[in-house]
């Protein structure tokens, strides 16, 4: 070995130490390059981990995006409606003092039509045929009158046990019920606290909306009661006309929706209203050509009678100290 060369040192050590030398040198080598294997398949899996993470990252992103949008809409939604409201609550009141000044002298036109009807005892048949149009303009408006303020200004509930055979008797007499169609009154009855006048309402309606439906055709309304449980009641008011499109339903309980020309669209969220102040609910089951069946369930029980079955004494003292300030 030439004194230039690099490995001179070698020749300090013997054969025996230099192959020594060299197989550590291997050992290290083979335990270096296992680590670094060991290192880089750790740093594939944190790659692979690392590709995994982003891409939850972005659907969550995404997620997140469309959450946005959506929150977006919901707001916007919520402003309109909050517009509508206000818009609908500034007309309801106009509307009902309209209807309100109205009555009076709708009462008069009314009287005074009814008083000059009787004294003209010999009427010919054209003034007969512009009086009946007269007096259905009347009821048509005093209707809508009627409706408006029972919509936009209710008052208080005054609730008393009253027998549902009694109201629907009370309806019978208030509708005329052309001859075509029958109503067949529920075989069993049922006493429960409700305010009688506006329940009546609620059946007046609910009868009249069927007789509208029904028209000049022949047709049946059935009104049955049936014990839900205990303290529920279920009154079923049913009719085979034209049923409602599937499209429409979710719109009939809507304050001024009407698919009938002459038709103020309260009819159905005046009973909404009335059924559930008094703590019971109204659904509606039509199909078009199926005919349409209300259903209003109601409670049968006093809110008295309900605390004191389920023994809350603290509910039941405030029920006593509220009712005790109403006196
Ligand atoms: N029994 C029924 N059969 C078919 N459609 C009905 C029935 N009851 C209600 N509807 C539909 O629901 C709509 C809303 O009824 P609602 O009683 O609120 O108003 P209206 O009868 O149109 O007007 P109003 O009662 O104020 O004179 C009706 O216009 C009609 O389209
Ligand atoms: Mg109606």
């Amino acid at each position: 070995m030439p004194d230039d060369s690099p490995y001179f040192f070698m020749r300090e050590f013997s054969h025996e130490e230099l192959a020594n030398l060299l197989i550590n040198k291997v050992k290290e080598l083979k335990a270096e390059k296992l680590q670094s294997q060991e290192l880089n398949e750790r740093l594939q899996e944190n790659l692979a981990h690392l590709e995994e993470t982003t891409a939850k990252l972005e659907e969550t992103e995404e997620a997140l995006k469309k959450e946005r949008d959506n929150l977006k809409l919901e707001v916007q939604r919520k402003t309109d409606e909050l517009l509508k409201k206000e818009k609908l609550s500034a007309i309801g009141e106009l509307a009902a003092r309209i209807a309100h000044d109205m009555r009076n002298p709708l009462s008069v036109i009314k009287n005074s039509a009814e008083l000059i009807k009787r004294s003209q005892k010999n009427m010919d048949s054209n003034t007969k045929v512009t009086w009946e149009r007269l007096e259905r303009g009347i009821y048509r408006i005093s209707h809508q009158v009627d409706d408006v303020l029972d919509y936009v200004k209710p008052s208080p509930l005054k609730k008393k046990p009253a027998k549902i055979s009694g109201i629907l008797h009370d309806v019978y007499e208030r509708i005329a019920i052309p001859d075509k169609i029958k109503i067949n009154l529920p075989k069993t009855d049922i006493t429960i606290p409700c305010d009688h006048d506006k329940l009546e309402t609620v059946f007046v309606n609910l009868i009249m909306n069927s007789i509208q439906a029904i028209g000049d055709k022949t047709g049946n309304i059935s009104i049955t009661l049936i014990d839900e449980s205990d303290d529920v009641v279920l009154i079923t008011v049913h009719d085979d006309g034209p049923g409602i499109p599937q499209k429409l339903i979710r719109k009939i309980f809507e304050p001024l929706f009407t698919t009938r020309q002459i038709g103020t669209g309260l009819g159905l969220p005046s009973c909404k209203n009335i059924i559930e102040n008094h703590g019971g609910s109204i659904d509606v089951s039509s199909a078009r050509g199926k005919g349409t069946t209300f259903l209003i369930r109601l409670p049968t029980k006093t809110e008295w009678e309900n605390l004191s079955k389920i023994g809350d004494k603290e509910k039941l003292t405030n029920y006593i100290s509220s009712v005790s300030l109403k006196m």
